[in-house]
């Protein structure tokens, strides 16, 4: 019973069944309580069942992304058009898989915000109509929080500690100093990450090429780098005379965009045609960006221990989102986690990404606090526009820190 909850998410399949059948009679002996999760903020439909302990009885994910690869980026009205196909499925399908009834929940979690409007509006929708009909409690859900949580799933992780979300859509430090208390100190100023490598990778037509054709923009680039020379390319590192922790990625975007119009023009080739030297463009954009990331995080962490933000015993900083299960980012943030002695902790990629089961851990861990649990009669809005944390990264660049060398020699 022990093992079972200190190795939440972390069960193999095949254990992973029989312990859910094993929790399943000790959820009605033991009355934990039950959290249906649901996730619609941008491209992927997930649900997941979890139990108070963190154990997931069921999780179900239906992606988009094949769809959103043939039209070269998310067009709000097919995710939306693709949620309403999907969204009874796949709740109905984490219900029967956990064997639970509706009326044996004690809470929806659904994301209220931030995302894309059309997206949150089919989740909510849906989840209104569920917990009406079954008079269930609802936990609305901030979808950076709950990424910024989704390691505590996995390790018991105390309050405070220092995380960095890098993602399609987003690209956030912030102090995480409780489940609903958050100190933001840098954000982008443009786009964010994911969406820079993906719209590079589009640019690059990484699409056509045959090892890429099922990849999102950001893994696409991630394998080609692999075999590419960074040095061929240099793009200048962002923001280098900004001493705070936001971060601008559409500036690397431009530069990378006129490396290839010169070097189409020098090879005669056509745009739509994938470069001979696609690989070392991969790698010397990976590597501008991973020192961009690192160089602001290791920012990030000198602030935190200035200021005292951070436990003095084994301090942490959380990489999450997409773009975190990006091997060459997190070899340069071990560098930088290694410098300052915080431990790196990344959830593993399949958490990383969107997904029910973060929604249903975030919806778990209020509920036992007993903190923004809603009736089932009470409004409830999406917000796709919605702060994370109570934003201090003007102090930050009042602190003016300015970082020591640190080589990022990063091996593939
Ligand atoms: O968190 P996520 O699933 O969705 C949101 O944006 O909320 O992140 C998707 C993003 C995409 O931009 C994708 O290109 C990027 O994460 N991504 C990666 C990798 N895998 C996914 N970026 C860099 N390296 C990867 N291995
Ligand atoms: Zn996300």
């Amino acid at each position: 019973m022990f093992l079972l909850n200190a190795i939440p998410g972390l069960i193999q399949t095949s254990l992973k069944r029989n312990v859910v059948l094993c929790r399943m009679v000790l959820t009605r002996t033991f009355s934990s309580r039950l959290v249906l999760g649901i996730e619609t903020s941008c491209d992927d439909t997930g649900a997941a069942v979890m139990d108070e302990t963190g154990l997931i009885l069921a999780e179900s994910l239906h992606s988009q992304k094949d769809v959103h690869l043939k039209t070269g980026g998310i067009i709000p009205m097919v995710a939306q058009r693709l949620h309403k196909e999907n969204i009874a499925r796949v709740v109905h399908e984490v219900l029967d898989k956990s064997g639970i009834g509706p009326r044996e929940l004690s809470a929806v979690a659904t994301t209220v915000k931030p995302g894309l409007a059309l997206s949150l509006g089919v989740g909510l929708e849906y989840s209104l109509n569920f917990i009406q009909q079954h008079k269930t409690p609802f936990i609305p859900i901030h979808h950076m929080e709950a990424h910024a949580l989704t390691v505590r799933l996995i390790q018991p992780l105390p309050f405070p500690f220092l995380v960095l979300l890098i993602s399609g859509g987003h690209c956030f430090l912030a102090v995480a100093r409780d489940i609903d208390d958050f100190l933001l100190l840098g954000q982008t100023l443009d786009e964010a990450p994911g969406d820079t490598l993906d719209k590079i990778a589009r640019r690059l037509c990484l699409a056509k090429h045959p090892k890429c054709a099922m990849l999102s923009g950001g893994q696409a680039i991630e394998l080609l780098a692999q075999e590419g020379d960074r040095l061929k390319f240099h793009f200048k590192s962002p923001m280098g005379q900004h001493y705070d922790c936001n971060f601008s990625f559409a500036g690397v975007r431009n530069q990378v965009a006129q490396s290839i119009n010169k070097t189409e023009e020098a090879e005669g080739i056509q745009q739509g045609e994938i470069l001979s030297c696609a690989n070392d463009i991969a790698a010397a954009i990976q590597h501008t960006i991973a020192s961009h990331i690192a160089k602001r995080t290791h920012r990030a962490i000198l602030f935190c221990k200035a200021k005292g933000l951070l436990p003095q015993s084994n301090p942490c900083l959380v990489v999450s989102g997409g773009v975190a299960s990006n091997t060459y980012f997190r070899k340069a943030l071990k560098i930088v986690t290694d410098a300052t002695n915080l431990s790196l902790l990344c959830p593993p990629p399949k958490l990383c990404t969107d997904n029910g089961v973060m929604i249903a851990w975030n919806g778990v861990e209020k509920l036992r606090e007993g903190r923004g649990i809603m009736s089932y009669n009470d409004e409830v809005r999406y917000e796709p526009k919605a702060p994370f944390g109570t934003d201090i990264s003007v102090q930050v660049k009042e602190a003016n820190i300015r970082l020591p060398p640190l080589k990022l020699k990063i091996n593939h």
